[in-house]
Parts: structure tokens; sequence; C-alpha cells
């Protein structure tokens, strides 16, 4: 009978037979111990000479790395695994040799790697994050269909920027100029006066000459957009959509984040409500712990937001940061318009920012000045001004990475590892 690694605990005591290839091997004159892999996980086969005629024990040890076959045999248990579980081998047949795989069990330099990512992702590791990964994208449809929110999907070809002009693709759109979308907020604000809640989830693009380990040029965001909802509505939303995502990611990857060596006590945490710190209060607190230099109305750097994030033990909220540096649809305080109804969470450990959110401007007149502050005229804004125009609403919206969010979670300390293929500044392959 034909299985996978991920189906054998069903199998007990029973000869079976699965796909795989062979990732590792061990063998003496009398024993072959196979790490074999299928794509849903990984097991040890066992092959014992005097169980298996010559010519399949021959095969065993003859098998080279990466080679896939056909292997059979009796499912038992093995409790010195954290999966459970090995193969008594009975039969192997080979369906292709692979030769001179160049991923070897040595340690290779990250450059090499990531010029063979195309067959690094089969690594144990890399498996275990891209599961992880999953396991968020799954949870985040749950929550977000669990919750009466819509998935809608805005154009990645788009006429206008919705974060700024200076981080924008340019292309070709016959003979109109466009551009890939850096974030599908602005038609995601279109589509929650139509559906309420919704939230949409697809690729974004950001040309920024950043290369840091929190930095894709293409990455993967997650944003909800909410009818009728305020600044603190929003924020209770945000921290159990990651409280959901989190406890998902804990109760499901376990063997992943076993292969992770994730340190799942700093998880366990990671429970609503979350803290919250005006950036008023936090440049206080950078102060406090020496940075001296840094004065009101400046951005935070990566250093500030790792230093933050040490007084707390979950994720923070750093909101009301000053209008002057966020993007003009953000709602200004209505105490004080030099702040803005907003906020960033910050993950623990150093991951630095993993979502920017806010209530949006609702009035047109005040939208209309700020257009005309941040120079965005033309015809290629005015549908989004309509907006203010027609029945207009409070509402609020975020965004959440989801590479940075990966990263996070299962403790990897670069983003390049977290996208099955990244972008990054100076690599396009493979
Ligand atoms: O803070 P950002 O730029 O916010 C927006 O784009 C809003 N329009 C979202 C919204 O309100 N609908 O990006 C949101 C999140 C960041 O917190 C970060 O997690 C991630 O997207 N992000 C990046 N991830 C990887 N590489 C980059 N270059 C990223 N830029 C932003
Ligand atoms: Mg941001």
């Amino acid at each position: 009978m034909k299985t996978t690694i991920s189906q054998v605990s069903k199998h007990l005591e029973e000869t079976v037979t699965i796909g795989a290839w062979l990732s590792n091997k061990r063998s003496s004159g009398k024993i072959a111990f196979l790490q074999l892999r299928d794509g849903t996980g990984f097991m040890q086969g066992v092959v014992v000479k005097n169980d298996v005629s010559d010519e399949t024990f021959q095969r065993a040890k003859n098998l080279t790395q990466e080679t896939s076959m056909y292997v059979t045999g009796k499912i038992v248990e093995d409790t010195r695994s954290p999966f459970g579980y090995e193969m008594q081998v009975s039969d192997i047949q080979v369906i292709h040799e692979a030769v001179d795989y160049p991923i070897t069990p040595k340690a290779h330099g990250t450059e090499f790697l990531m010029d063979h990512r195309h067959l690094w992702l089969r690594s144990k590791k890399q498996h275990a994050i891209m599961k992880v990964r999953n396991e968020i994208i799954r949870a985040t449809y749950q929550f977000f269909n669990d919750n009466g929110f819509v998935k809608v999907d805005p154009p990645i070809l788009t006429g206008s920027s919705a974060e700024g002009t200076t981080e924008l693709f340019h292309t070709k759109y016959f003979d109109e100029e466009a551009y890939l979308s850096q974030s599908g907020q602005l038609y995601m604000e279109a589509a929650a006066m139509a559906l309420g809640k919704v939230f949409s989830f697809g690729p974004t693009f950001r040309a920024e000459k950043s290369k840091t380990r929190r930095h894709l040029i293409e990455f993967w965001m997650i944003e909800p957009e909410m009818a009728f909802v305020e600044h603190e509505e929003s924020l209770e939303i945000q921290e159990n959509y990651v409280n959901y995502v989190v406890q998902s990611v804990l109760e499901n990857c376990k063997l992943e984040l076993g292969v992770l060596e994730r340190d799942t006590s700093e998880l366990e945490k990671v429970k609503a409500p979350f803290p919250r710190i005006t950036y008023d209060d936090a440049i206080k607190l950078l102060k406090e712990k020496g940075f001296d230099d840094i004065e009101w109305g400046e951005d935070f750097g990566a250093p500030h937001e790792t230093a933050i994030a040490e007084s707390f033990d979950k994720p923070v909220f750093i909101t009301n940061y000053p209008t002057e540096i966020k993007a003009f649809y953000m709602q200004p305080h209505p105490n004080r318009p030099e702040v803005v109804l907003c906020a960033d969470l910050i993950a623990p450990e150093g991951y630095g920012e993993i979502i920017g959110g806010s209530e949006r401007i609702n009035d047109l007149e005040l939208m209309k000045e700020r257009y005309e502050q941040h120079g965005l005229t033309g015809e290629a804004y005015k549908w989004y001004l309509e907006l203010s125009q027609y029945g207009s609403v409070p509402h609020s919206g975020f965004g959440l990475g989801l590479e940075r969010t990966v990263a996070w979670i299962s403790g990897v300390d670069h983003v390049r590892e977290t996208i099955p293929f990244p972008r990054l500044l100076n690599r396009l392959y493979p």
C-alpha cells in the first residue's frame, strides 16, 4: 500500500511503500540507515543485511544523496527520534539516481546556498520554515473567515502609489506608466466601503535599496481594512489575529519548531492583549536606554525598535507617531494634530516591525489638503478621493508582513529564508 511519511502513524506494523528521496545515509557492513524525505516529512529507513536480498542491501549501500525511489517496508515505533517512527526496509526501487548533488551535509556558505535555492528548499531546516509559513497562511485565512472578513484581491499593476513614490517599480503599461503595487491598501479601502470587513493577501513590491535582514524587494502582505472601525478597535483585532497565528503554529508545527530549535517558551507568552506605548514615551524610553541622539520627530530604525521591544515580553504597539513621518492617509489625533492615530506592532526578540496600521482620514477636505502637501495630484488618485465623497465613514486597517512574521515565529534571523525564492537587492536568481 502506498502512503506518505506524514501518514505512517496510521500504518504501525504494516508494510507500506513510500515515494522518497535520500537526504542522507550511514552504513556499515551489516546495516544501512537511510534518511528519507518525501515532501511531507523526514523519516529513517533501516536496511539490515540479513533481512533483505543481497541485491537490495547493495542497492541501499550505493544510494547517493537525492536519489529518488520507491521504498517498501514495515513501519515501527522509534522512540529515539522526535518523529517517533521508522521503516524496516524490505525493498528499494530506484526511480532516478542523483549524481553529485551540490548541497552536501557539510556546511556551505550563504551565497552558495542562495545560488542553489531551488535545491536548498529540500533541506530539513528550509522544509520546516516553509511548513511554518504555510501554517501562518492557513491560520490567517481561518482567523479572517471566522471573524466575518471577505477576501478581496487588489490589483498588482497600478497607476498610483500607496506608500510614497520613491520605492516604486516602474513598468510600461502599453502607452501609460504603471507601477507594481507597494500595498493594496487604497483599493482595500474602496472594498471595505462595499463589503464592510475585508482582507487581502498578496505580493507587494518595494524598490528599496535596503540590504538588511528584514527587507525583501518582493514580499507578501496581509491587509485587512474595516469600515466603522476606529483605531482602538483595530488594535484589538490586530492583537487577536497575531495571538491566533502564534498559538496555531505552536499547536500545529511542533515538529518543525523542534527542527528549528525554536525556544517556544518565548512564543507561549504571546497572548493578547499586547502592551501599547506612545511614540512620545518610546522616545523617553530610548533616551533612558542611552540613545541620546534621538529627537522627537525622527523615525525609528532597527536598533531603536529592538531596544523598545526588549522592555516587553510580548509584541508591543508603538502608537501615535508624528504626522510628518507617516503616510498621507492617516487620521490625525483629535486633540493633537501633530500625531496620527496609528500603530506599528514590534515583534519581540529583535525581529522588528511586523505590522503597520492606522485609522484612515475620512474627511474630504482634510484628504484634499494632505494630497496637496504630498504632491499627489492627477487623475490616478481621483477615484480614491471619491471614497471620501460618498458616504464616508470612520475606517481603519493594517498590513502584516508575512516574511517578517515567519522569521520571528520560526526564530530565523534573516527574511531571505522565509520565502521560497527571495528577491533581494542583488538577487533575482534563481
Ligand atoms: O508599514 P508598511 O509599509 O505599511 C503599508 O504598506 C500599509 N499600506 C499597510 C496597511 O495599512 N494596509 O508595511 C506593512 C508591513 C510592515 O510592518 C512589514 O512587516 C512589512 O509590511 N514590510 C516588509 N517586509 C519585508 N520587506 C520589506 N521591504 C517590507 N516593507 C514592509
Ligand atoms: Mg511601516
